[in-house]
């Protein structure tokens, strides 16, 4: 679209030409004008030389960048790049992409300032197109939708900050990710792009798309958003997205150059030219128009770019006389461009490409689970990313103390994490060790000065108490690793924009303990066993405590709490606890326990109770031929999943006036606490879960794959379950079925039926107007194979390879045993529709509750000397931590993202997070801080890179589809009155703001 502004430009620059001499300087030409002309008699052949360059995988992100450990792979990002650029120097026909921001921004930063000036005329003159333009090509399973805008977000303004407007990517360039998501088109739509080009989807779908000419198609990304809707393209290449037959020319490839010198003996165009004519033959049958798309690249390749391009030279100088084959470099733009000119009909895809099935029995629906830790790892990053980035923008504003850098390297590594071969966990182990390091090195930086940004909200004259504490979040704190001392000072920071109940949790060593507020008056707290001992955990790493110190926040939107934590006594008092007791919570949110078995009987919410089961299980993987690996989940054929809830025992039982908590043990590597809060609003049971390290099976070497299963008593959901795209809309999914294409369910009944879960699954039964849903906090792969039934699976072990290519067994170990993992699922129910106001129905009470466990409050520890009266004066002093944001924004506003921007700049987006037909709603923006008035606001496109009165202007595509003609996304601002803006049902709208 960009490329249409830059014809407009021209003509204006054309008509000023008239007045003053014509410049010398070359205009920016990066256009559609640049597209090489197709004809339209003939098939176009349309050669994109692009590399696949993946942002870690078999080596780590710095080994790829620089070329480091070519015995793992010969792989240097540098030379590509480099390579590229010169090869496009010699020839202007030459063009090529650049994918990878993250590699990119690496080279530029490295790069002479001619290198930058070659790279930069490129782009202008149309031989360079940025695609994509994220840090990384993120997975589009495992990942959130927050995530994913944060990380085009910095991408693309790293692009804009060098390129500036001929760097802009239009195209959706996910050629590797293992499936892809209805979400990720939505965003595409919204981030302005134009086309979604990619390479895997299950091969039955293939076959039918091929039969049906729609390898082209139009795919609409959402069911609110207006014209959310994105041209579709699927690679016709038999090797994914590298090049057709015959015409892999890298170094290391076999294939034969072309000949063209008659009087060599090995002259061989007429084989090139049969070659290519069969390739097209193929082709032309699955593709709507006259023009075919050929990938000219894979993984790491063009280090020597010139091998490629030579050959990619005569291959067009072979077919220029051609009477039916017209062959030219091009870009996915000029392609798409060219398509969109050939007026075909498309199909309209509304549904999603999972899960990925490359042949009858390799379903990639393993890596929605594989390594379970550093996927949640992710979660807490960006937790932490976003509270950081909020109060580094309110210190920026409210005191002028700007602490903007040390956040940015979170930025970064969260961008980096979104890597579909990082959060995915297809990597090898040594890779994610480097993407921990990197993560935890983001983190640090991000809360570096913590305390200077707290004492920044304060103006006492004493605040040099807050600034010498070191706060900082215990991320240890899932294996009960926490540093405190006889004097605590806490601090809770609440990331949304909305009033929050938090139960905070701390472990703490045996003791009696008493918290105070800031008022100093005593907070109640409870002292209640940790889930385990954490035996295996050296002394290197910290000392695992005994017990959890949990008591209630209530925290204002934005809003921040110190809290004095002081130990009083050596001995711990524990909640009561009855073992025999079967009831737990109270008559609106509890559960029961069945006494025979230990296990869940029954499930309280809302005061509505539903006979429910949980139970753990596992999966035997596969004896031969295709195994269970880090892509693949592979049962034995004809199985089941076989219980482990023989001998549950319940190993302790607390009860306290705020909450109630039951310790099930499964085996010696399954525990878990279900829990109930007794605060109002907490209307879900929790189930804390414990798996590992998992054993060797029965057979020497066989792999296991646990999960945990919920059963609805008598429940009728008809086949279907509900599974989020990327925490965000919900997919409808029938078991045995695909909306789009038939496929053969038999050869894999259980992993053909697994979908990406990353927020919450769900089950209906329509008669009985019931709802029920399991909300989780990191990827599951998840079904709901028998009636009433949700499983997720949660940890896997296993001993083979699945021969994806990273070939390294998934057999994650730590501290010299399989690693252990530690989650937590939220289950809450009510009724699918409701017609008493006064009633949530369950999608409400879902949505609300997702939003406040992906974005929880930020618990800050530090040991202090002070005393609590010390401390408390210095923060009685002041009001606004107390009070950041209003309480009063509407409870579908959600204020996605707040963040510092530019010198005096920032980010403000905001999301209605409901999708009811009536949900539309209104929020002053100068309403949704209580001290904070933006004197301007400027609406950009989803990932701020276009200001959105300049996207306005580029004429966008039209399409025909077998349903209805479509054009670009555009953002309704008619019902805007001022600062008060609107949001439509799930829309998300983006400003740039100034104070
Ligand atoms: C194409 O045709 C032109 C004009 O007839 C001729 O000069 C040229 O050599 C031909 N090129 C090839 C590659 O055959
Ligand atoms: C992109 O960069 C240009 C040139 O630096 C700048 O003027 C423009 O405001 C930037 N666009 C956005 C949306 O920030
Ligand atoms: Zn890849």
């Amino acid at each position: 679209m960009l490329m249409f502004k830059f014809c407009i430009v021209l003509v204006v620059g054309l008509a000023g030409v008239m007045a003053k001499p014509a410049p010398l300087t070359q205009e920016p030409s990066c256009g559609y004008e640049s597209c090489h002309p197709i004809d339209d008699k003939k098939i176009n052949i349309h050669l994109v030389p692009h590399s696949h360059d993946d942002v870690g995988w078999l080596k780590t992100v710095d080994q790829y960048f620089y070329g480091a450990k070519t015995e793992i792979q010969s792989a240097g990002v540098q030379y590509i790049i480099t390579s590229a650029v010169e090869a496009l120097l010699r020839n202007r026909d030459r063009r090529y992409i650049q994918v990878e921001t993250e590699f990119f921004k690496k080279w530029w930063d490295e790069a002479t300032e001619s290198q930058r000036e070659d790279f930069q005329n490129l782009v202008n003159r149309g031989q360079i197109e940025m695609i994509n333009g994220a840090i990384a090509m993120n997975d589009e399973a495992c990942t959130n939708y927050q995530s994913t805008i944060d990380q085009f977000t910095w991408g693309l303004r790293f692009l804009n900050d060098t390129l500036g407007a001929c760097g802009a990517p239009k195209i959706g360039w996910q050629i590797d990710p293992f499936g892809h998501s209805r979400e990720q088109a939505n965003l595409f739509t919204q981030f302005g792009y134009n086309g979604f080009f990619f390479a895997r989807l299950d091969e039955n779908d293939r076959l039918h798309r091929k039969a049906n000419k729609r390898m082209d198609f139009l795919w609409q990304g959402s069911d609110n958003i207006e014209s959310s809707n994105i041209f579709g393209s699927v690679f016709g290449s038999d090797n994914l997205y590298f090049p057709p037959q015959d015409l892999n020319w890298d170094v290391g490839e076999t294939n034969d150059p072309i000949i063209d010198n008659p009087s060599s003996p090995d002259y061989n165009v007429p084989f090139f030219l049969k070659s290519v004519q069969n390739t097209v033959n193929r082709y032309k049958k699955w593709f709507p128009t006259n023009n075919l798309l050929f990938t000219m690249g894979g993984d790491f390749q063009y280090q020597s770019a010139e091998m490629l391009y030579m050959n990619m030279d005569r291959l067009i100088k072979i077919f220029k006389n051609h009477t039916e084959i017209n062959v030219i470099y091009s870009t996915p733009s000029c392609y798409l461009k060219a398509v969109n000119d050939a007026k075909p009909n498309l199909t309209l895809k509304t549904d999603d490409f999972f899960p990925y099935g490359n042949s009858d029995h390799e379903y990639w629906a393993g890596y929605f689970t594989s390594r379970p830790n550093s996927k949640r790892f992710e979660r807490v990053g960006n937790n932490i990313l976003q509270a950081t980035k909020q109060l580094t923008a309110l210190s920026k504003i409210l005191s002028g103390h700007d602490f903007t850098d040390d956040v940015n390297d979170l930025r970064e590594q969260m961008g980096i994490m979104q890597h579909h071969d990082a959060i995915t966990g297809t990597e090898k182990q040594n890779v994610t060790k480097d993407y921990v390091r990197r993560l935890t090195k983001g983190i640090r930086n991000a809360e570096k000065h913590f305390s200077e940004i707290l004492g920044s909200f304060v103006t006492s004259d004493n605040k040099d108490i807050l600034l010498n504490l070191d706060l900082q979040t215990c991320l240890l704190s899932n294996v009960s690793i926490c540093t405190t001392a006889e004097k605590n000072v806490i601090v809770v920071y609440n990331p949304l924009s909305r009033p929050v109940s938090h139960y905070v949790r701390i472990p703490v060593p045996e003791g009696s303990y008493k918290v105070y507020d800031a008022e100093s008056k005593p907070v109640h707290c409870d002292i209640l066993p940790a889930i385990s001992k954490f035996k295996h955990i050296p002394k290197e790493v910290g000392t695992p405590l005994p017990y959890d110190l949990v008591f209630e926040a209530k925290i204002n939107a934005f809003g921040m709490y110190v809290y004095y934590l002081k130990k009083t006594g050596d001995n711990t008092k524990p909640g009561s606890s009855v073992k025999t007791q079967t009831k737990f919570g109270s008559s609106e949110n509890g559960f029961e326990l069945n006494p025979e078995t230990n296990l869940l009987k029954s499930v309280t919410i809302d005061g509505v109770t539903v006979d429910i089961k949980q139970e753990f299980l596992y999966y035997q993987s596969a004896k031969k031929d295709i195994w269970s690996g880090a892509y693949l989940f592979r049962p034995l054929p004809e199985t089941v999943a076989i219980s482990l809830s023989e001998t549950v025992y319940i190993e302790s039982v607390s009860s306290t006036t705020s909450v109630d908590e039951v310790v099930q043990v499964f085996n010696d590597y399954i525990k878990q606490i279900i829990r109930v809060y007794k605060a109002p609003g907490h209307n879900y049971v929790e189930f804390d879960w414990l798996v590992g390290p998992l054993p060797n099976l029965t057979l020497p070497n066989m792999g296991n794959e646990v999960i945990t299963r919920f059963t609805v008593a008598d429940f009728d959901n008809k086949n279907v379950f509900y599974t989020d795209s990327n925490g965000r809309q919900l997919m409808r999914r029938e078991i045995n079925k695909r909306p789009d294409y038939t496929y053969n369910h038999t050869y894999e009944p259980i992993a053909s039926n697994y979908y990406p879960v990353t927020s919450r699954i769900l089950i209906r039964d329509e008669a009985k107007n019931l709802e029920v849903a399991i909300l989780n906090d990191r990827s599951q792969g998840g079904s709901s194979l028998n009636q009433g039934e949700i499983e997720l699976m949660v940890h896997r072990r296993l001993f083979h390879d699945d021969n994806k290519g990273v070939n390294e067994n998934l057999n994650e170990t730590e501290f010299g045993q399989g690693v252990v993992v530690r989650g937590s699922h939220l289950l809450t129910l009510g009724p699918i529709t409701t017609t008493n106001k006064n009633q949530k129905n369950a999608e409400t009470k879902e949505k609300i509750r997702e939003l406040k466990k992906l974005l929880s409050p930020i618990v800050f520890v530090a040991p202090t000397d002070k005393t609590k009266e010390e401390i408390f004066k210095v923060i009685n002093e002041n009001s606004f931590i107390y009070a950041g944001g209003s309480n009063n924004n509407p409870e579908g506003v959600h204020v996605m993202t707040f963040e510092p921007w530019k010198e005096d700049s920032y980010i403000l987006r905001l999301e209605n997070i409901f999708d009811a037909a009536n949900s539309t709603v209104s929020v002053d923006l100068n309403k949704i801080f209580l001290n904070i008035k933006f004197n301007s606001i400027k609406e950009t496109t989803l990932a701020a890179n276009h200001w959105l009165d300049d996207y306005k202007k580029i004429p966008k595509f039209s399409w025909s589809t077998d349903v209805k003609d479509t054009s670009g996304w555009t953002v309704d601002m008619s019902q805007d009155d001022g600062t008060k803006i609107t949001l439509t049902p799930t829309e998300i709208r983006t400003f740039i703001v100034k104070v």
